[in-house]
């Protein structure tokens, strides 16, 4: 990335925003059934797919398991984005109300909680039952967006950003997807790119003065973000839903397997993102690859 953080540039951002906002409720056609042949998520997504375990499963129940994990994976996302907007209306109060970086961040407020609507939307719509965060999510994340500096903050916004975005573009292109989740994926996909764009902006002033350390505890931020946004994904009482003898089993193959996958084919922009920085050294490396199978040189 070239660009430099500015005015014009943010200004830019801003008017894309008013200019062109993607409305959920027209964007996306609700009125769409959801036929016997859709897939919910592209199978190579899905975490047990391509383990020897997932052709234990019948048709339907890999059909099942895709639509448990995509409701996983969309209330995830909402969860997530009320909780960054939680730290960007505390972030506000720090900014004065003419300049750009609190105009922008009205515009990402404002197309976040659009974008949390249209995920319960889409909840909704599957009939889905999301397994919600256990305590220590829970905790974690309340207390992180309330408390931890605002680099910090950014940086993990910035980190479950680039691994949505990288669902987005898997579901918006396989076209054996139902409408319904390639078009939320669609919109998410566009407005996200502009709030990637603006966040790795506001960063480079961090990353770029930071000494090894503060590029190592950013690098384990993005790399505790990816993990934490996995373990939302894979849950044993999915496995039980869809009726399996051993759920427990099937979830701890389930995130070994999603995690591999995820390490060697949908991390490619948080690991460019984090070697932008230098985010990779002989601390974090072996962390990366301990934690989400990922090999970085
Ligand atoms: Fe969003
Ligand atoms: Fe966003």
């Amino acid at each position: 990335m070239t660009a430099t953080f500015s005015d014009a540039t943010v200004e830019r951002l801003i008017r894309i925003s008013k200019e062109k906002p993607l409305l959920p409720e027209i964007f996306v056609p609700w009125h769409e059934q959801i036929r016997e042949e859709d897939r919910f998520m592209p199978e190579h997504l899905i975490s047990l797919q391509g383990h020897p375990l997932w052709d234990t499963l019948s048709p339907a129940q890999q059909r099942e398991l895709g639509r448990h994990e995509v409701v996983q994976v969309m209330y995830s996302y909402a969860w997530s984005e009320g909780l960054a907007c939680l730290f960007f209306n505390r972030h506000l109060l720090t900014l004065s109300p003419e300049s750009v970086e609190y105009r922008f961040l009205l515009r990402e407020l404002i197309e976040e909680f659009r974008h949390q609507e249209m995920f319960s939307a889409v909840v909704t719509k599957l009939e889905g039952k999301p397994v919600t965060p256990d305590f220590w999510h829970r905790f974690w994340g309340k207390w992180s967006v309330k408390n931890m500096p605002a680099d910090c903050i950014f940086m993990s916004v910035l980190s479950v950003e680039l691994m949505t975005d990288v669902y987005g573009k898997h579901i918006r292109r396989d076209e054996r997807v139902s409408i319904i989740l390639r078009k939320v994926s669609e919109l998410h996909n566009i407005e996200e790119g502009r709030h990637i764009f603006y966040t790795k902006l506001w960063l480079e002033r961090f990353t770029s003065k930071a000494g090894f350390f503060r590029r190592s505890w950013y690098s384990i931020i993005v790399l505790l973000n990816l993990y934490f946004m996995c373990t939302l994904y894979v849950k044993a009482e999915i496995f039980g839903r869809i009726g399996v003898q051993n759920p427990e089993r099937y979830a701890q193959a389930a995130s070994q397997n999603l995690k591999q996958k995820l390490g060697a084919n949908c991390l490619e922009d948080a690991v460019e993102f984090v070697q932008g920085f230098q985010g990779f050294n002989w601390l974090t490396r072996p962390l990366w690859r301990w934690v989400m199978k990922v090999k970085v040189l």
